[in-house]
């Protein structure tokens, strides 16, 4: 079966579907009819928009949802610095290295006392969050629940949470998400959420995105449908965390405190309400999840080795170059090979593209010759050589033809690959061996 057998059950519903206008109600009737914006909207919710790209954006690129909530994101104190080791000023500020050789990491590692905002470390990142250019990659590893009554939002970009091991669960301003392990989930910039491990620490990779939005790639000669099918996607329901009275929506007062990452910053506000007080929304600004297990995977049926972009899930078009990518999002899934008279394993190559490849899942090694392990990482940059171990080599040269299941499960690797050169931070050197 082409779905991933998740060990936790899911226990939310989802609308289905990428880039569809969806509509979803936690109270019946909670989106007006035809308008947006009535003088005062059914349960005399009010109205607010969170848009995602410029109001002139041509309908292809054009991005928004209507919420209908108990109070306006404006009403909320005034932000102060809140201080974390995410992103921290210190870190933002020291100059990024520049490494051009071979780069592993075996294992980030872990901290206890730390929640999903607090536990994340920028590894490396380029470009500028104030002109919107570029991308960072993070890494999380949460052992703590986030504090009662707080919520998180990033202005600087979407966030793709690539989950290594254990559970999320997420609620956000549209609804809920449990995210597991080979499931994969975007949060576009600006959506407030928090979120609770659900049996015990998390951790795993995040790709933010400095610029525009993750989009389906195009799948050309392809056809209809292959890769990550837009059907498979799946987007939250409205959750409204109040009650009706007299047929007006209201929620309890209660102190919240929202953490804005800002410039690369973390800053924090209080406020008088919960901020998941939406009763509905509509439009196609929102977050969203996949299962990497309904990956349709497409690969060559006779002769030579497909290029990776072919195991795109999700990607960024650059402004810059037709056909290049900010970053496309890869997935190395179990698949069959059948390929004659060739070479199994990537072949030896250097490119224009930055590659940071990392590790999900992984059958037990016992060899103990495994470069790094899930939640470590490679990185290789522009023009850096890489390709098989000396032992791989010899073993494929030596491999007897005939079809192969490789990568069985469990088994799951993924790869983001950049245009940019990845700058490392302090936390990215930390761990990093340089080849
Ligand atoms: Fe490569």
């Amino acid at each position: 079966m082409p779905v991933t057998a998740f060990a936790i059950e899911e226990k939310y519903k989802y609308l289905d579907g990428l880039r569809a206008y969806h509509q979803s109600e936690a109270l019946p009737g909670a989106n007006p009819i035809a308008q947006n914006s009535p003088q005062i909207g059914p349960y005399e919710l009010l109205t607010e928009c969170i848009s995602g790209s410029a109001f002139a954006s041509p309908r292809a690129a054009s991005s928004q949802t209507w919420l209908y909530r108990v109070s306006a994101s404006l009403d909320r104190g005034k932000y102060v610095s809140y201080p974390s080791q995410l992103t921290s000023a210190a870190e933002k500020e020291r100059p990024r290295t520049y490494d051009p050789n071979y780069l592993t990491w075996k294992d980030f590692g872990m901290e206890l006392g730390h929640d999903w905002v607090t536990s994340q470390k920028v590894l490396c990142q380029s470009g500028d969050i104030a002109t919107k250019a570029g991308l960072a990659y993070s890494v999380y590893a949460a052992t703590e629940d986030m504090p009662p009554n707080s919520a998180f939002f990033s202005s600087d970009g979407d966030y793709l949470i690539v989950p290594q091991s254990g559970v999320l669960d997420i609620h956000t301003e549209m609804g809920n998400i449990l995210l597991r392990p080979c499931e994969i989930a975007v949060i576009p910039r600006g959506i407030k959420y928090r979120v609770n491990l659900v049996g015990g620490f998390a951790r795993g990779y995040i790709c933010e995105l400095f610029h525009g939005h993750y989009q389906l790639p195009e799948l050309g000669p392809l056809g209809t449908s292959a890769l990550a099918n837009p059907r498979d996607f799946q987007v939250p329901t409205a959750v409204f965390n109040g009650t009706v009275i007299d047929n007006v929506a209201t929620c309890e007062a209660a102190n919240w405190t929202l953490i804005n990452k800002f410039n690369g910053r973390l800053f924090s506000c209080t406020r008088g309400q919960t901020p998941f007080d939406v009763a509905a929304w509509h439009g196609t600004y929102y977050p969203y999840k996949y299962d990497l297990g309904r990956f349709n995977v497409i690969g060559s049926l006779l002769y030579d080795h497909p290029d990776p972009c072919i195991f795109t899930v999700l990607t960024a078009p650059s402004y810059r170059e037709p056909g290049t990518a900010l970053v496309d999002f890869a997935i190395f899934p179990p698949r069959w090979q059948v390929m004659e008279d060739t070479y199994w394993l990537p072949p030896f190559h250097l490119n224009t593209m930055s590659e940071f490849v990392g590790m999900i899942m992984k059958e037990a090694d016992t060899s103990g010759d495994l470069v790094f392990k899930p939640f470590g990482g490679m990185m290789t940059g522009p023009m850096t050589p890489h390709g098989s171990t000396k032992k791989e080599h010899e073993e494929e040269r030596s491999k007897e033809f005939k079809p192969k299941k490789i990568a069985t499960e469990p088994f799951l690797a993924f790869l983001f690959e950049s245009e940019a050169m990845m700058g490392l931070t302090e936390a990215g050197l930390k761990h990093a061996e340089s080849k």
